[in-house]
């Protein structure tokens, strides 16, 4: 075991990591509400709705640790950690819209409320916010991140519908998605921190590495609880990604090591994206041992997380970013 993992205590819980952020993220929610405000009275209501419904906020937490973690003193974070809750906010109207879910954060999705016009008019509309109030840093480096990854963000998700229905998608097709996808911008948010702390570039780097493997254990895990969550708890639907036909590690897993009939229940469930064999699909996934090869994965992830980071200065703000490496794995919502 690297040093830095044995830095945590093991009583250290969620309830410590929200009283050591407290204020700042008290700071980061003034400033959504205040930019999250338009004339037009559809926008307010459509974007407070999933904005103000609850998320874990976990990516402008990020970027709050790590300008903490490298002793960054100014009020930049809350603005940039805010940038990121957008753009994540927007992914997510586009992403229930192209993934037909209707529970969102424990309520019903925007879409399914105002339709799909709405939501992904409005997702340009946080899209478009995020980098009006990115100006406002003046950095060119955080620009040239910021549009840097909601570019590869995009590529991300079209990659992704590239390989829908598509049974013979392999692990590393699935990997570069879940790179482009989603850890990108936790590897932003890290870098963010750093960027704002004007650390070398060697600690740039070692930020990023840590926000890049916790963004893969994060969505690994989303995938895994895909089939293993219960809905009420998830606040999203689970099955959404085998009605999608989408080919995830649980899945792709599954077909390589599981019986020929298992193989091929898994590859037409797949293929026609349809739900009908859910229980049994959830079954193989975990009778194969598929649902625990998944978790396996995140937790090698979310231990590159930790160790990327044993370089840097030991505080608080570090150590909570160690316990957030755990809690991409361990959390069931
Ligand atoms: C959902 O992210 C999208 C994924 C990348 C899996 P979160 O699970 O962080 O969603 P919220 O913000 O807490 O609702
Ligand atoms: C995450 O993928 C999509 C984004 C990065 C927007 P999912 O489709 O698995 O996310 P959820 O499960 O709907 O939150
Ligand atoms: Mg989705
Ligand atoms: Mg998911």
């Amino acid at each position: 075991m690297s040093e830095a993992t044995a830095t945590i205590p093991s009583s250290y819980s969620l309830e410590d990591l929200k009283k050591l952020t407290d204020s700042d993220m008290l700071r980061v929610n003034q400033v959504i509400t205040d930019d999250l405000a338009s004339e037009v009275v559809l926008i307010n209501q459509l974007s407070q709705h999933i904005i103000l419904s609850g998320g874990k906020r976990l990516r402008p937490m990020l970027v709050i640790l790590a300008a903490r973690a490298c002793h960054y003193q100014g009020d930049e974070d809350a603005l940039l950690a805010a940038v990121v809750e957008f753009i994540h906010t927007a992914t997510l109207l586009h992403d229930d819209v192209v993934d037909d879910s209707d529970m969102r954060r424990g309520k019903q999705t925007a879409s399914t409320i105002w339709g799909n016009e709405a939501a992904v008019l409005v997702g340009d509309y946080l899209y478009s916010r995020a980098f009006q109030m990115m100006v406002r840093a003046q950095s060119m480096t955080i620009m040239d991140l910021l549009a840097n990854t909601t570019n590869i963000i995009a590529q991300g998700e079209v990659l992704q519908l590239l390989n829908v229905r598509e049974p013979d998608t392999s692990e590393q097709k699935y990997h570069e998605v879940i790179y482009a996808k989603t850890a990108c911008l936790f590897e932003a948010a890290a870098r963010i921190g750093g960027l704002l702390g004007k650390v070398s570039n060697s600690q740039e780097q070692a930020l990023q590495a840590y926000g890049k493997h916790l963004g893969i254990a994060f969505q690994l895990i989303d995938d895994a609880l895909d089939y293993s969550a219960r809905s009420e708890e998830l606040g999203k639907n689970v099955g959404d990604d085998l009605a999608e036909g989408k080919p995830t590690l649980p899945l792709i897993r599954a077909m390589e090591v599981g019986t020929e009939s298992q193989r091929q229940l898994i590859r037409n469930a797949i293929e026609s994206g349809k739900i009908e064999h859910f229980d049994e699909v959830r079954q193989i996934i975990e009778d194969s041992g598929a649902l625990e090869y998944t978790l396996d994965q995140a937790r090698a992830q979310a231990s590159a997380a930790k160790t990327a980071i044993a370089g840097l200065d030991d505080s608080e703000y570090r150590q909570a970013m160690l316990f957030l490496a755990d809690y991409a794995v361990e959390r069931s919502y």
